[in-house]
């Protein structure tokens, strides 16, 4: 452990970068993901509810030029990915934005952008559950089970609670606290899985595309209910990328292989969401339901579930924005029953990998920071026979089933969103500083015209953040009040690198041993023993 003298001014509290990379090198995770695995990782991470769930509520927002949001979605997330890429290049080390933050803007605006990664990834996991839910009790449906309304779906969705959200989210809970190593190969067999019934679903939608559902393309204009605002929410559909980047301490050659694994499972994604969501709206349609007023209702509201209601209770084939499992319900509409079923099975087994992953990741940035002095170090404390974080694993578990249980997946994915575009303008932001201020420093990958590309990154990000349902955005300046608080009335004093601090352990000894990308889709079998430098 390295003490120097503390910095002080509020931008001033800077975490050198070489003590970053001495706390990485100590750390001598060893080295095994390669250009694939990470790629494998990166679309593990992505493919979830954004596409097997919220295509409807895209749809209802933008009809068929759905596709136009996907585009635009993918756009910004690609150029943030290429800022991401050299960050992370340069700052091989867990922790992502968080750290790169740290060492380049100081702690101030690393804290908000690890105070706003609790937005991305609890609240991510939850809309992942919920997004589970619909599809369990679809399957449970298609079996001839009804689930009461009343406990499948919060107030919003005309229930109570969403119990099948809670119990998948305790579940996950439970298993990261037992451990996750056990579930590497099992996993990484779920993103084949998942790319399968995509691929399917893409090979039975296509040849019965019917050109006419394509028009009116763009219903509700460009606005936040119309192509912008569905842009902003499926923007969800492409978050987790970044542990691509999380993973870098873990990969050979991480200067060639980071960029290729993020911008690989980009471009692979978008190219199957365009190919899924024209197969959707060619299949059966992607029509807004508008109220008896001829107004386009909000996904997610309750008049919008009223309407749906009435529309199906009258007989008529349900609409794809009213259908809380799209994917399986187009199989089924166009006479794939079975198969619709299978889809529905898919989502059951391998959501729950993405709703890991995003707890996951939570457990991991709470763990860094609580290591930096932020938060208690209380919480960092791993349990002695399992060797998992667990209470901040189960902290985080009871927020997320809390947020699970009572709101709907649209509103969950746009409050996850708020707090990720944030993070992705500040690391785009970073990247900029750093060139600024460090011109010489060894970039193993260079943001290709990063006096564009950032930029465009951070102006996507405040773009999409500004077309993002008002209530998303107050959220993000809620939650941002709250962190300032906290840091001023706790995490400032008590900052590691604000008393002179800097930690280099030996061998990370506060880090649960399997905390690391092992236990994460595409990552090979856990359990190789790190090598010390
Ligand atoms: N991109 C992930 C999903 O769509 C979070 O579920």
């Amino acid at each position: 452990m390295a003490t120097v003298a503390p910095q002080e001014g509020i931008f001033g509290r800077v975490k050198p970068l070489d003590a970053i990379l001495a706390t990485a090198e100590k750390k001598g995770l060893h080295r095994s993901l390669g250009a694939f695995q990470l790629t494998m990782l990166g679309i593990g991470a992505v493919i979830g509810t954004g596409i097997f769930v919220l295509t409807s509520e895209a749809a209802q927002k933008a009809g068929p030029a759905m596709m136009i949001s996907f585009v635009i979605a993918g756009f910004v997330c690609a150029v943030a990915a290429l800022c991401y890429s050299e960050l992370a290049s340069m700052v091989p080390v867990s922790g992502s934005a968080y750290t790169y933050t740290y060492a380049v803007m100081g702690e101030l605006l690393a804290w908000m952008v690890g105070w706003a990664l609790i937005l991305e990834y609890a609240v991510g996991a939850s809309a992942v559950a919920v997004g589970w839910s619909g599809y369990f009790v679809g399957l449970l449906r298609s079996w001839g089970i009804d689930f009461p309304l009343a406990l499948a779906s919060g107030p919003d969705g005309g229930g109570i609670i969403n119990l099948p959200a809670v119990v998948i989210a305790l579940l996950v809970t439970g298993l990261l606290i037992l451990g996750t190593k056990e579930s590497a190969r099992f996993t990484s067999a779920l993103v084949l899985v998942k790319v399968f019934a995509l691929g399917v679903f893409v090979v039975l939608t296509l040849p019965v595309l019917n050109g006419a559902h394509f028009t009116p393309f763009i219903p509700n204009g460009w606005g936040t209910y119309g192509v912008v605002g569905a842009a902003a929410s499926i923007f969800f559909a492409y978050v987790g990328f970044d542990a691509v980047s999380t993973a870098a301490e873990e990969t050979v050659n991480p200067q060639r292989n980071v960029p290729i694994g993020l911008i690989g499972s980009l471009l692979f994604c978008t190219l199957f969401y365009l190919l899924v969501a024209a197969g959707a709206i060619g299949a059966i349609g992607a029509d807004p339901v508008r109220s008896a007023a001829g107004a386009v209702l909000a996904p997610g509201s309750a008049e919008l579930t009223a309407q749906c209601n009435a529309i199906t209770s009258g007989g008529a084939l349900e609409p794809l924005v009213c259908s809380k499992e799209a994917l399986a319900h187009v199989l089924r509409s166009i006479g794939y029953e079975r198969l619709g079923d299978l889809m529905g099975v898919a989502a059951f087994i391998a959501l729950p990998s993405v709703v890991l992953m995003m707890m996951f990741g939570q457990t991991r940035i709470f763990f860094v920071m609580a290591r930096d002095g932020l938060l208690p170090e209380r919480l960092a404390a791993v349990h002695p026979k399992f060797k998992t974080p667990h209470v901040v694993t189960a902290f985080t578990g009871i927020v997320v089933t809390l947020a699970a249980a009572f709101l709907p997946v649209g509103k969950l994915a746009d409050y996850s969103n708020s707090g990720t575009l944030f993070a992705f303008a500040m690391v785009a932001l970073a990247v900029l500083v750093l060139r600024r201020k460090d011109p010489n420093r060894r970039r193993p990958f260079r943001t290709p015209a990063v006096f564009v590309i950032a930029p465009l990154a951070i102006a996507g990000c405040v773009g999409l953040y500004l077309n993002l349902p008002p209530i998303a955005q107050l959220v993000l300046i809620v939650w941002g009040a709250i962190g300032l608080l906290v840091y001023f009335g706790y995490s400032r004093s008590r900052s590691h690198v604000g008393r002179g601090i800097f930690d280099v352990p030996e061998l990370d000894p506060d880090a649960p041993p399997n905390v690391g990308v092992a236990s994460l889709p595409g990552a090979p079998a856990p359990g190789t023993p790190g090598e010390r430098p």
